[in-house]
């Protein structure tokens, strides 16, 4: 094994041993950087963003943002004033109150981020909606949670329809000679006059703060309710995982409609009082080796399907770039390829540290952390205060190199508190009252170590994003010409997984190549872009289960040329 381990160095960089903290640690011991240890309450982003401007980081930039138009800066008294000014905007022209739901649903830029803290300063739960959803993706979660209030744009707001959402009171527009009316509020117009003071809402521990839907592989998407306490963690493994120094500038790409831009998008850096740059518009390879150049990126978080997209596009533009700055890279969302890290140890001299965890987890669980010597291939072992076991299909704990269900012992800080509305969801995720089971498949090798081997359900991730497939079988059995629909993840080289549909055509309708199209642009205008098939196979019928399930394993085995093993439940 030792001979397959990779260096502890990064480049001249030596990365601290936690080897005896992960035995002693308490989770008790990391919160006293909270102010809740003095007065039992506490507000996410006060500690994230206030803390910091009343100390000697008040001129310090928390906040770099960059895109086509756009290239600001803002230091952490700069975001708690206009934090503020969010707040008080979203607290007087709404009728929004402690635990409402407030949605932003926007592409990224400073108000995005302006917003979401204010809103967690007034004690509002905020719902982040990545900017690609359509219209139907838009409704089943402002219904499923009443949102009261949404944050957008003038430009995404026609997917948002508001005749079939009742309880929706107030659209807050980002943009420019917006008309007001009871229903629409121009954000920027009140932004400019709003008072820079605010009174943040203290809250308890146990206070929910972040509403984050996500996909299973049956249902539609469950809301995913974290609290205040998931601080704690998001800090300590800002701390152990990405190593932020009060020197780095730190760079997570993801989006905060996905847990990762949340997390470690906003939470994890600042509540270090780290400096993040935040680049928005689409994934482009100068666009991105620029921003890492120009702003001096030390540390880098990012995801699989981007670092085989870079590594697609060669030697070329990386001899455009100095990309010196970089000192540590971390990756999530999908298994990282050995071939990847060899990648990165060759064009950066750094090994690229693996971590695992879920929107569930609501912080990083299984990581390569500090000098842990790296296994390629495995996502490494959990962090300090965190214990995790493969168990079988009853609960029970599971020796070494058996394959088996990654589990985590209940109760650490970031845990979700709640499936929003399904309390039996909920229930259903933990064994025994002991274990949360993730739904991933994974053994552990007699060191300790972790290895994901894959789903145990059908949920597909595809560039990194978790796309439910009855979330998309849904929305094809709503196209005219459809009757049956099964979506399965195909593997591919670059995403990850892309989506395949399976459908069956209602009489009169013949398979073409423009009903092919026609379908695919279906599922993107009426959900999201993302989850929209990039493969048609057109079929006369579909392997059912006697109760008419769509046997999607059969689908996959029929892809990947496999057996189709059981068939004693497909009807005849
Ligand atoms: C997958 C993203 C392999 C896994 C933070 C998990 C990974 C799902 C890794 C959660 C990794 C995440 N290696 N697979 N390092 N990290 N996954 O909720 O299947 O969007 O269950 O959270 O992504 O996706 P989610």
């Amino acid at each position: 094994m030792e001979s397959k381990m990779l260096p502890v160095m990064q480049g001249d960089y030596q990365l601290q041993d936690y080897d005896q903290t992960a035995k002693e640690f308490q989770w008790s011991e990391a919160e006293k950087e909270f102010s809740w240890h003095k007065t039992g309450l506490i507000n996410i982003a006060y500690e994230a963003v206030d803390r910091h401007a009343d100390s000697y980081r008040k001129n310090k930039v928390a906040l770099y943002y960059k895109d086509a138009n756009r290239k600001e800066a803002y230091t952490f008294n700069e975001m708690k004033r206009m934090s503020n000014k969010a707040a008080n905007v979203l607290r007087n022209h709404s009728t929004l109150e402690k635990g409402d739901r407030l949605f932003v649903f926007m592409p990224r830029s400073p108000e995005l981020y302006f917003s979401i803290l204010g809103a967690l300063k007034m004690g509002t739960i905020v719902g982040p909606l990545f900017e690609a959803f359509m219209e139907g993706a838009v409704y089943d979660r402002l219904s499923d949670s009443e949102a009261k209030a949404i944050v957008t744009t003038p430009e995404l707001v026609g997917r948002i329809p508001v005749e079939k959402l009742p309880h929706l009171k107030t659209i807050f527009l980002v943009g420019e000679n917006i008309e007001e009316d009871t229903l629409h509020v121009d954000f920027m117009k009140h932004f400019k006059e709003a008072s820079p003071y605010f009174q943040v809402e203290w809250m308890e521990r146990e206070s929910p703060t972040l509403l984050h839907y996500t996909s299973g592989s049956t249902g539609k998407p469950k809301g995913v309710l974290h609290v205040q306490e998931a601080m704690v963690q998001q800090l300590q493994t800002t701390k152990w995982v990405m190593d932020l120094k009060d020197e780095d500038i730190f760079w997570c790409t993801a989006d905060p409609g996905w847990v990762t831009g949340t997390a470690y998008g906003i939470f994890g850096p600042m509540l270090a009082g780290a400096t993040s740059l935040i680049l928005g518009g689409r994934f482009s390879t100068d666009s991105w080796y620029e921003a890492i150049q120009d702003y001096g990126v030390t540390v880098w978080y990012s995801a699989p399907t981007a670092f085989r997209m870079l590594m697609g596009a060669g030697a070329g533009p990386l001899e455009k770039y100095d990309l010196s700055s970089l000192r540590h890279i971390l990756s999530v969302g999908e298994p990282l390829n050995p071939e990847v890290i060899r990648w990165g140890m060759e064009v950066f001299k750094l090994r690229i540290h693996d971590t695992w965890w879920m929107t569930e987890t609501g912080a990083q669980t299984i990581c390569n952390f500090g000098s842990l010597p790296i296994k390629p291939g495995s996502m490494g072992k959990p962090v300090p205060g965190i214990e995790a076991a493969i168990v079988d299909d009853r609960g029970q704990v599971l020796p070494p190199n058996r394959m088996g269900n990654l589990a985590i012992k209940k109760g650490w800080p970031a845990m979700m508190r709640a499936i929003w509305n399904n309390p039996e969801k909920y229930d259903s995720y933990f064994m025994n009252n002991e274990w949360y089971v993730s739904g991933d498949s994974a053994y552990m090798d007699e060191d300790g170590y972790f290895f994901f081997q894959g789903r145990v359900d059908d949920v597909i991730m595809t560039s990194g994003e978790r796309v439910g497939p009855f979330e998309v079988e849904s929305k094809l059995l709503e196209h005219p010409a459809i009757v049956e629909a099964g979506v399965i993840g195909k593997p591919d080289p670059v995403r990850g997984e892309i989506i395949k549909a399976f459908v069956a055509l209602h009489e009169g309708y013949e398979p073409s190549e423009e009903l092919s199209d026609d379908i695919k642009q279906f599922v993107k205008k009426e959900l999201a872009a993302h989850a929209a098939p990039r493969e048609i196979e057109f079929k006369d019928k579909l392997p059912k289960t006697r109760s008419g399930k769509i046997m999607r394993r059969v689908l996959k085995a029929w892809e990947l040329n496999l057996p189709e093993g059981d068939l004693s439940t497909m009807e005849d």
